[in-house]
């Protein structure tokens, strides 16, 4: 069996596309509730054992074509002493939340080796356990320095952008420092052996685009110039078709993006060997099975016979959508008829 998915990362799959989901270990599924009966979900980021059986779900009851580590990208900021907790319906908060220069300046980075001890662990027993490729990730530094400065999920990002505005060598300070994290994390699961890395910048879209090209595309191309070269990198943002073209020309091997850009179009304004991933709406999960299959199939067909598509959600699976659905979803990538 070729692999579908670090072929397509190549641009050279001449199979059907391979097919994971973004957030594909979750709330949503049944095994995954069960489970959060009986542990936190920092046991499930911490503990090998854990992180091993939740990442290989989505492999055992879906079958897609790759695992992504089971982990978060807030987990890494307590390598700098921070605190952050998760809880159901408050969604995560960082103490404290990091809101001047002094307090960025007193920040220090931990090996992540020694706060983390049971990834690598995990991504060990995973490698000799999958037959389909590892993905690791990590926050992109603007999503992560939003999730510091706010303290929590930001509506309207109004005290990072207050920051970005009022003190921008100061705000850049905190970016710099949040690249750190962000390579010292991918660094880690690298080490250990995973195949190929996302970066994920949630909140870029909040940005302009010339903000968008100073704090989201230059952090990520720093991140991305600290790996080894031959590990294949995915950006994530959402924000529609400018920032897509942004994201195509800073060098990554692959970009994601939202259910707001036309992946017909977009394949057509960049490079061949820019692979795309996306970018079904994460709302059809909701949607009559017959309504779903004709949504997949339709953008299986808009990116027929393109060597470098990988298919995936525009943004992560919601936690109350249909278990059933999801599995559709991916049966329909797999076996159908276009
Ligand atoms: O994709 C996967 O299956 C791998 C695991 C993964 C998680 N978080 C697990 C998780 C990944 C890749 C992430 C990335 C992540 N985490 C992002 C970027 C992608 C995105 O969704 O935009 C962000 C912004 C976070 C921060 C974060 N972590 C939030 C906002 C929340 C709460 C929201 C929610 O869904 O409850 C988390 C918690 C979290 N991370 C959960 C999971 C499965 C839910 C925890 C639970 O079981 O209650």
């Amino acid at each position: 069996m070729p692999d579908l998915l670090l072929n397509a990362l190549k641009s050279s799959n001449n199979g059907r596309p391979p097919v994971w989901l973004m957030r594909q270990a979750g709330r949503y599924m049944p095994s995954y509730r069960a489970l959060k009966e009986k542990y936190s979900f920092h046991d499930f980021c911490l503990k090998p054992e854990l992180i091993t059986q939740i990442t290989l779900m989505p492999i055992e009851q879906l079958d897609v074509d790759a695992a992504i580590l089971f982990s978060d990208i807030l987990l890494p900021l307590q390598a700098l002493g921070l605190k952050v907790t998760y809880e159901e319906k408050i969604g995560p908060k960082i103490y404290p939340a990091i809101r001047t220069r002094e307090q960025v300046e007193n920040l220090q980075l931990e090996p992540m080796e020694n706060c983390f001890k049971g990834i690598p662990l995990a991504i060990d027993t995973l490698r000799n356990t999958l037959k389909v490729p590892l993905l690791g990730f990590a926050g992109a530094p603007f999503t992560l320095a939003s999730y510091v400065i706010e303290g929590e999920t930001g509506k309207d990002l109004r005290h990072t952008k207050e920051w970005m505005v009022s003190d921008p060598q100061g705000f850049q300070m905190l970016l710099d420092l949040m690249a750190e994290v962000s390579i010292a994390f991918l660094h880690l699961q690298i080490k250990a052996g995973v195949q190929a890395v996302q970066l994920f910048d949630t909140w870029a879209q909040a940005l302009s685009p010339a903000q968008f090209e100073q704090y989201s595309i230059k952090m990520m191309r720093k991140v991305k110039d600290a790996l080894p070269p031959d590990i294949p990198v995915i950006f994530f943002s959402r924000g529609g078709v400018s920032n897509a073209l942004m994201m195509a020309k800073a060098g990554p091997e692959a970009i994601s993006v939202d259910w707001t850009v036309d992946l017909a179009s977009l394949k057509n304004s960049v490079p061949p060997s820019l692979s795309l991933q996306g970018n079904l709406d994460p709302a059809w999960l909701y949607a009559p099975p017959e309504k779903l299959v004709k949504a997949v199939k339709d953008l299986l067909a808009t990116m027929q016979n393109h060597p470098g598509f990988i298919f995936n959600l525009g943004h992560g699976i919601l936690p109350d959508v249909p278990y059933s659905n999801v599995k559709l979803l991916v049966d329909t990538v797999k076996y159908a008829t276009y």
